[in-house]
């Protein structure tokens, strides 16, 4: 039994991956592995950092996040070659469901890494015993992301209509794909 609000660990691993708690100074990190990168973005609710100051501002609200216990925002890493980022895992906690964006830098796709990563925090959260609901949502454009969701167990629910907007794309709001878990 796990006492208390769903958290994530500070630092955890997974088979190929090891993750920990992002902190404000991983900022140049992330603006050099994907933030400023628009192939990465196309897909994302934000555009295309332009310096580090835009992921430092970011990183300023995502990680008091942590603190309030509403928002538990992951960094990975390769076991193997810890100094390489990975991408992102941001799993956002409401009452009894827990919602997730991910990315990844261009370099790291194609090889199973967010659909190992999410596997294991849906397995996570949903062995919390307030945890009822996981649950993602992408573009319906974004065959890779959908199929992530799929692979770490969720099940497509519909599309919810004109329900984000992603900039890179439209200036309205998208089309897009809910999946979840529910146990
Ligand atoms: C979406 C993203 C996280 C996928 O990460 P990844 O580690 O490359 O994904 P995985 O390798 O775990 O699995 C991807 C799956 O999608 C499939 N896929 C990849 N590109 C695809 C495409 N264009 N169309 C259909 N399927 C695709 C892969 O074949 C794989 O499925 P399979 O194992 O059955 O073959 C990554 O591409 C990314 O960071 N994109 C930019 C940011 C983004 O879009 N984030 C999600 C926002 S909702």
């Amino acid at each position: 039994m796990i006492e208390g609000s769903y958290r994530l660990p500070e630092l955890f691993e997974t088979t190929r991956y090891i993750l920990r708690r992002v902190k404000v100074s991983d900022a140049q990190l992330i603006f050099d592995g994907y933030a400023k990168d628009p192939k990465v973005t196309r897909f994302l609710g934000w555009k295309p950092h332009s310096s580090n100051v835009d992921t430092t501002a970011f990183l300023n609200i995502a990680t008091a996040e942590w603190d309030r216990g509403t928002g538990f925002p992951v960094i990975a890493f390769h076991r193997e070659r810890p100094n390489e980022l990975i991408g992102m895992f941001h799993p956002h906690l409401m009452g009894h469901q827990v919602t997730y964006g991910y990315v990844l830098r261009a370099t790291a796709w194609g090889q199973g890494a967010a659909s190992e990563i999410m596997t294991w925090l849906v397995d996570h959260a949903l062995s919390h015993p307030e945890i009822f609901r996981v649950e993602a949502f992408c573009d319906v454009e974004n065959r890779a992301s959908a199929r992530v969701m799929e692979k770490a167990g969720m099940t497509f629910e519909g599309v919810l209509r004109r329900y984000f907007l992603h900039p890179n794309i439209s200036d309205t709001p998208r089309d897009c794909m809910m999946y979840a878990k529910v146990r």
